[in-house]
């Protein structure tokens, strides 16, 4: 099935693409990085042909969001390549809520790309009317909830996340932080 052109953002550096099926190599590689998904589940994954059914799934959630939602794979506006994704989408936490997440590969953290990425978010949400959006992380992953205070967001509430994030985590590893942001 061809891939027709899809919906794009730009920022200072970087170039945004709505994520689909042409990017599944790109995810699996993404998503096997031990050091990626520390903070996500504790750093395992799947074997391959799981994780491309896993992600495919996903994909086709993405299809039942709201056209102002989804997943775009950020791309160097330097040179084309993909960095990692930025999502605007409904949350699985907090029912009712739109929440910005972002998953680089390692190589590309320490220059501030997350932070941009995640303010294109930003600025998509105060231009699509979305009043509202949280971030959420685990208290552990200080480097995300930096992200978050550079965006302006503020810490709402503390909770811990559910036993099924991560089997091997206990109740101190899952506590959580969710920021939010009023536009
Ligand atoms: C969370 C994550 C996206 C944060 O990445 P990050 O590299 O720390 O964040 P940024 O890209 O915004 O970079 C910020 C850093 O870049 C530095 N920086 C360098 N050049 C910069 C520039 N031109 N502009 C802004 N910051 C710049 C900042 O000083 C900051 O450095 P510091 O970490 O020493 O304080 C990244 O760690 C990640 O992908 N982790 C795995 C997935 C994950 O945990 N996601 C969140 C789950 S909720």
């Amino acid at each position: 099935m061809p891939n027709f052109p899809t919906e794009t953002e730009l920022s200072a550096r970087l170039w945004y693409q709505k994520v689909d099926a042409s990017y599944l190599a790109f995810l699996c590689d993404l998503h096997s990085d031990p050091d990626v998904m520390h903070f996500i589940n504790g750093g395992t994954s799947s074997p391959i042909e799981t994780m491309r059914v896993q992600l495919l799934e996903w994909l086709n959630t993405q299809q039942k969001w709201e056209p102002r939602l989804g997943c775009f794979v950020v791309h160097s506006r330097e040179n084309g390549v993909a960095l990692g994704w930025v999502t605007l989408k409904p949350d699985r936490f907090f029912p009712g809520e739109v929440e910005i997440g972002y998953r680089f590969h390692k190589r590309f953290w320490g220059q501030g790309v997350a932070t941009e990425a995640a303010g294109t978010m930003i600025a998509r949400a105060r231009r699509l009317k979305i009043e509202r959006v949280i971030a959420h992380t685990l208290e552990r992953n200080v480097r995300s909830q930096n992200v978050m205070s550079k965006l302006g967001m503020t810490l709402e509430e503390q909770f811990v996340y559910p036993q099924w994030v991560c089997e091997q985590w206990d109740e101190t590893e899952r506590r959580g932080v969710k920021y939010s942001l009023l536009m």
